[in-house]
């Protein structure tokens, strides 16, 4: 079916996973493992991602939403963690329908300022802004570096401030992590959802354990990021069909079992999140 707005997948009492896109193959395997979990799901570009793509977010947004149009399944289109203001006014162009507008890194003041301004600019084109507040609570690093946490009156503050559509909060996910080993801070996720009047985000979701993420879900995380499992489990497919193959020279023999291990793994998150939903 055609892709569908973002906002219409983020329903009260509920949480969506959001699933990072690097190449087609996971546009695949996010379309199937949506399907199969019989759930919705946003795909996710990164700018870190259209990078390795060239700059150009042209070639994979409109492989990932032909892949889309293809599936069965409620899929979105969201353009996740853009720091750069040229990339993000060229969002609407490629079928974006939220954003991610990272100026985490830059001071309180500078921070607001950018992104109030990228909200100002989403909001005229029918944008969802989903932003981030770094170095949160006055401690130093970016806010999903361990042991950072987000400030609830500040996190209140700042979505006044900005207008965002939705707030990334530091609760205790880290990004990257390979193993599910993250411990979340529920008090901190019960006092930001009695504080903060739009859907919170969970970054870095690929390291939270099933059970923590059915809690968090259950407490109000209404958006749950996940990229490396994605990666991992591509990653292992193809090191395990190489190291039983050697000379293989089709990518399409390991690539294939490479997109159904990150089918699995899609729908194993949707299912866990499913299981945490309240409405
Ligand atoms: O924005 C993307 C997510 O935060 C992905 O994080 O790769 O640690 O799952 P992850
Ligand atoms: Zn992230």
């Amino acid at each position: 079916m055609p892709l569908v707005h973002t906002r219409e997948l983020i329903t009260p009492g509920g949480a969506v996973c959001a699933f990072n896109v690097i190449t087609v193959e996971h546009a695949e395997a996010i379309a199937a493992g949506a399907e199969a979990a019989g759930r919705p799901a946003v795909l996710q570009i990164s700018e870190n991602a259209v990078k390795f793509h060239g700059g150009q977010p042209g070639p994979i947004a409109a492989a990932t939403a032909a892949v889309a149009a293809a599936s069965s399944a409620r899929l979105s289109l969201h353009l996740d963690h853009v720091e750069d203001e040229t990339l993000l006014r060229r969002a609407h162009a490629h079928g974006f329908t939220s954003v991610m507008f990272d100026a985490s890194k830059l001071p309180y003041g500078d921070n607001v300022k950018a992104t109030a301004e990228a909200v100002r600019w989403g909001h005229e084109r029918d944008i969802w802004v989903e932003a981030e507040l770094g170095r949160v609570g006055g401690k130093a690093g970016d806010a999903h570096t361990p042991g950072v946490r987000t400030d609830p009156a500040e996190a209140a503050a700042y979505v006044a401030d900005t207008g965002v559509d939705a707030l990334a909060v530091a609760v205790g996910s880290t990004h990257a992590m390979t193993d599910r080993t993250a411990a979340l801070d529920h008090a901190l996720i019960a006092e930001l959802r009695e504080m903060v009047p739009v859907p919170l985000v969970l970054h870095g979701s690929s390291g939270v354990p099933d059970a923590e993420l059915r809690r968090a879900v259950a407490a109000g995380m209404t958006k749950i990021n996940v990229g490396t499992a994605l990666n991992k489990a591509f990653t292992g497919a193809v090191r395990a069909f190489l190291e039983a193959h050697p000379s293989t020279t089709d990518p399409r023999k390991y690539l294939a079992p490479a997109r159904a291990a990150m089918t699995e793994t899609v729908a194993g998150f949707l299912r866990t999140v499913a299981g945490g939903n309240s409405g």
